[in-house]
């Protein structure tokens, strides 16, 4: 109750013309990136935390409209990103068993049997959470923060010692020179196109109690939409078909995002399809393809197939962490190699670049914090043994920075290819495909 009375944290107009943004990319023109923490939390929550994030979501996303010269759609998986599907109801350490922790607006995460009691109040301390969170989102977005003559502004200190910083150096310069020549001939660059961005939001919606009340109808259209974000998606462990999740989302118009692994058969997908979008609007559903590199090189044509064969307008993106989650050399931590990432991307693209479909953006776990959660990535270097000096999540690890801006160079690089377009001259991979993990810019002939 106390939920329902409180102010909308997105407004419609703003998640129509998301849904627009979306369904443009699903028709090709466009490519979405959605990043952000698995979960959000109240300890972890700061201006600056949020602010990095942002500026390393921006500059990948300028990174790959750059390269692509398709227009990026920026989704942050922020200000609503509370809530965890729990492969287990029970967690047990020494014997000892308690509720498993479920995400900070239901429980705590300490091992106690306090802390693991579910409270509603949470919610409200969430909800709060993400209506600060929007209000410093909107005032970067809008505010200046996010000019685009500022780009050399937002180079980072560990990003001016590596080989990436180096390539976001020549990038911000190619930048700066398509900049002047547009000035040149008169176009003015100090419109709001260059002064602002568009940057959306999106979480896993799997609290109902949380989302439902968070529901309201537009006054303009009379549709209901989901306030909480603009975009939700629903997870991998609850889009079962007679599942109260599917039912809610299907009356909400905010554009949908589906999570299916390897264990997801095509005819379902079509049911699923029916009954999220049966109009077959474009950028109403997009499927979150997260698989592993192995098996959705076996599995993802068949669902790419089906939907053609249907003539169904989907939207698809990877997700190439879920499927690359494993247990460190310690036993105990979870990590996840960029290796594996990487791979899992290429496969991606391969198999849309076989299909003739259009392989629409990725979904990544990341950070702008310096954190040691994910081992390897050229210039990170962080192997098993690092992971204590600095791990943060307290549910999936997530990018760093680094190792984010270094998949965004990565896929800008593999999305000229496969448009045809030549190599940029400050990439490295001319002759191999950038998502080869055997191919490394320095066993590469010089151009
Ligand atoms: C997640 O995105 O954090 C998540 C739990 O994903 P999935 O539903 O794909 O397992
Ligand atoms: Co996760």
């Amino acid at each position: 109750r106390e939920l329902t009375r409180c102010a909308p944290l997105v407004f419609a107009g703003e998640v129509r013309e998301l849904h627009d943004h979306l369904s443009k990319a699903c028709m090709g023109q466009g490519f979405l990136l959605m990043g952000g923490d698995c979960a959000e939390s109240f300890d972890d929550f700061n201006v600056d935390r949020v602010r990095d994030s942002f500026r390393i979501i921006l500059q990948m996303a300028l990174t790959m409209t750059y390269g692509s010269g398709k227009p990026i759609i920026k989704v942050g998986r922020m200000a609503g990103q509370f809530a965890k599907p729990r492969s287990s109801g029970i967690e047990t350490i020494d014997g000892v068993s308690l509720p498993s922790y479920r995400g900070d607006n239901v429980n705590g995460a300490a091992f106690t049997e306090e802390a693991r009691t579910p409270d509603p109040n949470r919610m409200m301390r969430a909800y709060h959470q993400c209506a600060q969170t929007l209000n410093i989102l909107r005032a970067f977005a809008v505010g200046g923060y996010a000019d685009i003559s500022r780009l050399h502004a937002w180079n980072l200190d560990f990003v001016e010692q590596t080989k990436q910083g180096s390539n976001y150096r020549a990038f911000s310069t190619k930048v700066d020179e398509s900049l002047r020549f547009m000035k040149a001939i008169g176009v003015d660059t100090s419109g709001p196109k260059f002064r602002t961005t568009e940057f959306y939001t999106a979480h896993e919606c799997l609290l109902l109690p949380y989302e439902q009340a968070l529901t309201r109808q537009d006054s303009t259209t009379g549709r209901w939409y989901d306030c909480s974000a603009h975009m939700l998606w629903v997870g991998e462990r609850t889009r079962q078909l007679d599942n109260a999740h599917l039912e809610f989302v299907r009356g909400i118009g905010n554009p949908l995002g589906v999570k299916v692994s390897d264990k997801c058969a095509p005819e379902d997908l079509i049911t699923m399809l029916d009954l999220l979008n049966p109009s077959n609007a474009p950028g109403r559903v997009t499927i979150i393809v997260r698989m592993g590199a192995e098996k959705l090189r076996a599995h993802l044509p068949s669902l790419i197939t089906e939907v053609q064969r249907a003539g169904r307008n989907v939207l698809w993106i990877s997700d190439p962490v879920h499927g690359n989650t494993r247990t460190a050399a310690d036993g105990i931590t979870k990590t996840r190699d960029f290796g594996k990432i990487r791979e899992e991307l290429r496969a991606f693209f391969d198999v849309h670049d076989a299909l003739g479909t259009h392989a629409g953006g990725v979904h990544l776990e990341m950070t702008g914090d310096d954190v040691t959660e994910c081992v390897g990535g050229e210039v990170s270097g962080i192997t098993d043994d690092d992971l204590s000096k600095n791990y943060k999540s307290h549910c999936d690890p997530r990018l760093n920075g680094q190792q984010a801006l270094e998949i965004a160079f990565l896929i800008a690089a593999r999305m000229r290819r496969s448009e045809g377009l030549p190599p940029l001259d400050f990439d490295d991979w001319a002759e191999c495909d950038p998502l080869d993990s055997q191919c490394t810019p320095n066993n590469m002939p010089l151009p």
